[in-house]
């Protein structure tokens, strides 16, 4: 098949297209190059079948493809608020313009939601059936009500034009290619402590995040994708149920590195939700998926791309 992943040189994308790849599709992969790099990509670049458009998705295009993974969207706080009126623009017009190539050509479609269309949930877990709690003028709403939009076209464009589409809410997911320096709190932490600076924990350190470890996740996007036509067009929840604080994590990296760390606290970002994780009975029925990997296993491996890269940059 010729699979079209857009926003497929970020972290999770490159897992996506080297998956794709392995199981023998043609994969196109689109990008603007904001947060993602050429570096991410590097090792696919001579594999038959692959190929790179450099393209912004909020300006229209012209491709064909049998399946399209629209995961094009800054994910991190920092990138995504560092322009706000482009995070929504990616999120409605990169949507408009990858469901009208899905119309054109009959393509299947997958939208990357997110666990930020709960907001900060009055409901734990949170199931898929849970409408959210989201601020629509506050400094994560570009994305989050980008989001949300992004899954009322998405359902619209199914529901007025028949397009199979697919929508996974995709919860904190963690491992290699993820960003040094973006803020997310498992690079955060990992590459603080591999420098031996204090980990910075906002708030008491009490809240909670649910971590999916990224081969999980490819998984469990391609699972949904591949479902047969006509059983699923509602979101799915896909993340790693298991629930950890923020002093859980600090501790489980201090356990992976052998090592004792400091932290340091500061004040909680306007609008940080304070639990969240997904109820993934959908998933587990409908797709047979489940997470396979600990959170000690995936540190683990996550810990290993860090160390590697902060040694090749003479940084560690
Ligand atoms: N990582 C997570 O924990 C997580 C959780 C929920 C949802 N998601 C979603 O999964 C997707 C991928 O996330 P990620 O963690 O790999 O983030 P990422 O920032 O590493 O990847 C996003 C990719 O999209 C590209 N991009 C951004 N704006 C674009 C535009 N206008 N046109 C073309 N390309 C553009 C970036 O250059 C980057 O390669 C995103 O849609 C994100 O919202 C991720």
């Amino acid at each position: 098949m010729r699979i079209l992943v857009t926003g497929g040189a970020g972290f999770i994308g490159s897992h996506l297209c080297e998956r794709l790849l392995g199981e023998g599709n043609e994969v196109v992969c689109l990008d603007n190059f904001f947060t993602g790099s050429r570096e991410n990509i590097a090792h696919l670049a001579d594999r038959p079948g692959f190929s790179v458009v450099d393209h912004d998705i909020t300006e229209p295009i012209q491709l064909e493809a049998d399946r399209i993974f629209n995961l094009a969207c800054p994910a991190s706080p920092i990138h995504y608020q560092h322009n706000p009126v482009k995070t929504v623009k990616t999120n409605v017009m990169g949507a408009i313009n990858m469901l009208g190539i899905a119309k054109r050509v009959g393509a299947r479609i997958l939208q990357a939601s997110t666990s930020e269309v709960y907001g900060d949930p009055a409901e734990h877990p949170q199931r898929e059936s849970y409408w959210g709690n989201v601020n629509p003028i506050g400094p994560r709403s570009c994305y989050d009500e980008g989001k949300r939009v992004a899954e009322t076209l998405f359902t619209d464009y199914h529901r007025q034009h028949g397009i199979d589409i697919r929508i996974i809410r995709i919860f904190n997911t963690y491992g290699p290619r993820m960003r040094e320096n973006d803020g997310r709190v498992v690079s955060n932490f990992i590459v603080q402590a591999l420098k031996g600076d204090e980990l910075t924990i906002y708030g008491s350190g009490e809240q909670t995040r649910s971590f999916c470890y990224v081969d999980d996740l490819v998984d469990g996007m391609i699972k949904l994708m591949d479902c047969e036509s006509g059983k699923v067009h509602k979101p799915v929840n896909v993340g790693n149920p298991g629930e950890f604080s923020m002093n859980e994590l600090a501790l489980k990296i201090e356990a992976a590195l052998g090592k004792k760390l400091q932290v340091r606290h500061l004040p909680l970002p306007e609008d940080d939700p304070k639990q969240r994780k997904p109820d993934i009975s959908r998933a587990s029925e409908m797709l047979g998926w489940v997470p396979t990997t600990t959170l000690s296993d995936g540190l683990d491996k996550t810990i290993g791309y860090f160390k590697q890269r902060l040694e090749s940059s003479g940084n560690s």
